[in-house]
């Protein structure tokens, strides 16, 4: 295991890419990289672990200092490498990693339960094929991409996001800090307005590359606008706008607890997969 350096990010993210595959588990994403690089780009390089075979970067992993979590990404060919397990487990001794989040790699999965790692909350991942066309959402929809930067639309963007989380500590530099990572390059962010020209709703949209399955992170609701259908629509225009970014699904993992979440994306043609638990560290 190594600790990342800052000219590695771009080619974590493409090795993070490549490991996603249609129809597998919601494994770290291009987009959780991209979201966390909003705490700028350092903390981010600071917050990822490697792991290299002959000079190719085959596992990723990214701290929560906060929470002791560690969400891991597995190249599909070390599925079933027990040996690799054995090494993935060995360098996660450090007590301070209470949990990892090991949603693929069949190998490390069976390791950690057979060493009494145990379930800890549970998630709910869902995704939606995008091979037909996706509804309209009924929405204005503005897109944000990092070419295209209009000061009042990125004003909407970070006003909604701090009205859907209210704990939420986003601003207009943490947005500029994100989109100069190197994952934005396959992201866009949408705004949704209604009738009355409001700023309604927003998310942000990942793509892993054609064909692979992207990933909505974040996606919301400004809580004076909730229960008037914008969930859904702006679920369907995340979809549609993955759709165009070339991705095979739409793909997100919410907690299992947040009703409203798993409402809506279901209301927008998701399908809800069985809850994936993360690992916790057993005690004593
Ligand atoms: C989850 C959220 C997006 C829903 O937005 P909304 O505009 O109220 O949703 P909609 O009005 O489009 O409702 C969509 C569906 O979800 C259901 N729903 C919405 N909130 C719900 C709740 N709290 N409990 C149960 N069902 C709920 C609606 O009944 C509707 O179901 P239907 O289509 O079967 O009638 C909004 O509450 C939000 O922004 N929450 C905070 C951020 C968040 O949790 N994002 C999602 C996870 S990343």
């Amino acid at each position: 295991m190594q600790r990342a350096t800052p000219n590695q990010l771009s080619e974590i993210v493409d090795a993070v890419a490549g490991w996603q595959h249609t129809g597998g588990p919601v494994q770290l994403h291009p987009g959780d990289l991209g979201w966390n690089c909003s705490l700028g780009e350092q903390a981010l390089v600071e917050a990822l672990r490697v792991w290299t075979r002959d000079g190719r970067i085959v596992a990723a992993g990214m701290v929560d200092d906060d929470s002791g979590l560690i969400r891991m990404g597995i190249a599909p060919s070390l599925d079933d490498d027990a040996a690799f397990a054995a090494q993935l487990l060995a360098d996660l001794s450090d007590p301070a990693l209470s949990a990892v989040e090991a949603r693929f790699g069949k190998a490390f999965r069976e390791l950690l339960s057979g060493s009494g790692w145990v379930a800890d909350e549970p998630w709910t991942p869902l995704s939606r094929d995008l091979t037909e066309k996706v509804d309209d959402s009924g929405l204005r929809i503005e897109v944000i991409d990092a070419h295209d930067v209009q000061d009042r639309l990125l004003q909407d963007r970070v006003a909604v996001q701090r009205a859907m989380f209210a704990n939420s500590t986003f601003t207009v530099e943490r947005w500029r800090a994100m989109a100069a990572g190197p994952a934005y390059r396959r992201a866009r962010c949408l705004v949704g307005y209604d009738g009355d020209g409001n700023a309604a709703a927003t998310v942000t949209v990942w793509s892993a590359g054609e064909g692979r399955p992207g990933l909505i992170e974040p996606l919301g609701v400004h809580k004076d606008h909730r229960g008037r259908g914008f969930g859904r629509a702006i679920t369907l225009a995340a979809a549609a706008a993955l759709r165009e970014l070339g991705s095979s699904t739409a793909t997100v993992c919410t907690p299992s607890g947040n009703h409203g979440g798993v409402a809506a994306y279901v209301s927008a043609g998701f399908r809800q997969l069985p809850d994936a638990t993360d690992f916790r560290r057993p005690t004593g």
